[in-house]
């Protein structure tokens, strides 16, 4: 397969398009920016991390009967994927008070939510992704109402996917943004990608944070908790 032009370029990805109809190379980068941009830096090593992490946790959605955009690991940091054009919601799903979500509500971080939260953002950078909910994503018609409810039954799936196979690696599945996307013949399949960059994952013991929360917050030892996710999910590079 040969890579085309350039596409498009994310804060931490460029797409390119393909000789194959259909089929985009996805290449992860190692920036890392936060607060919408605002703050910058670098991740040794991310893009690699995050492009095994996010292919083995597709895959594993795949074999569960969930469809993604992932086709096939080229290299290090490539990925061919599906083509999609993305719906301009970012899902996020909780399991545990975090974040914007202890922010917003006045709820302690790290208190286990008695039921699943699902939030919509509108992925609009110049207005910093604002919360909208079913009646926004309606009247702006940012999804169809049987898109909507199928991307919220798709992200409840791969909730309770991720979090029983991650339990037992000692990671606890904080919360985490999904992406989805629709292919020309019109199915909707998760894309973008699960990673450290778009999960909270804690280490159920010591509730270690192992994810972006260390760089956004200036925690320190942000390439080894990138690490130590590869390493408990696939034994290292
Ligand atoms: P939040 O608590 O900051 O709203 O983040 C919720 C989850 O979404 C968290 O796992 C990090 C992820 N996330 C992204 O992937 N991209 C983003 O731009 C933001 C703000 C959060």
């Amino acid at each position: 397969m040969e890579k085309r032009v350039q596409l498009y370029e994310g804060k931490a990805k460029k797409v390119y398009a393909t000789d194959e109809k259909g089929l985009y190379i996805v290449s992860y980068k190692d920036d890392a920016t936060a607060f919408n941009g605002l703050k910058k830096g670098t991740i040794t090593g991310k893009g690699a991390i995050n492009n095994r992490v996010s292919n083995h946790l597709m895959g594993l959605l795949e074999k569960e009967g969930l469809p993604t955009h992932l086709v096939e690991e080229l290299n290090d940091r490539e990925t061919v994927v599906k083509a999609v054009q993305i719906v301009p919601l970012e899902v996020i799903v909780r399991n545990i008070a975090a974040g914007s979500l202890a922010k917003r509500l006045g709820l302690e971080e790290g208190w286990k939510l008695p039921s699943t939260v699902l939030e919509f953002c509108y992925k609009r950078d110049d207005l910093g992704d604002p919360l909208v909910n079913d009646y926004h994503i309606r009247a702006l018609g940012l999804a169809s109402d049987e898109d909507l409810a199928q991307i919220s039954a798709y992200s409840l799936k791969i909730n309770a996917i991720l979090g029983s196979y991650l339990l037992p690696l000692g990671i606890e599945l904080v919360d985490f943004k999904l992406e989805f996307g629709k292919t020309q013949e019109g199915n909707l399949i998760l894309a973008d990608e699960i990673s450290p960059d778009t999960c909270r994952f804690w280490d159920t013991k010591t509730k270690e944070k192992l994810d972006k929360d260390r760089f956004r917050r200036d925690l320190g030892g942000v390439e080894d908790a990138y690490k130590e996710i590869l390493f408990r999910l696939m034994g290292g590079l």
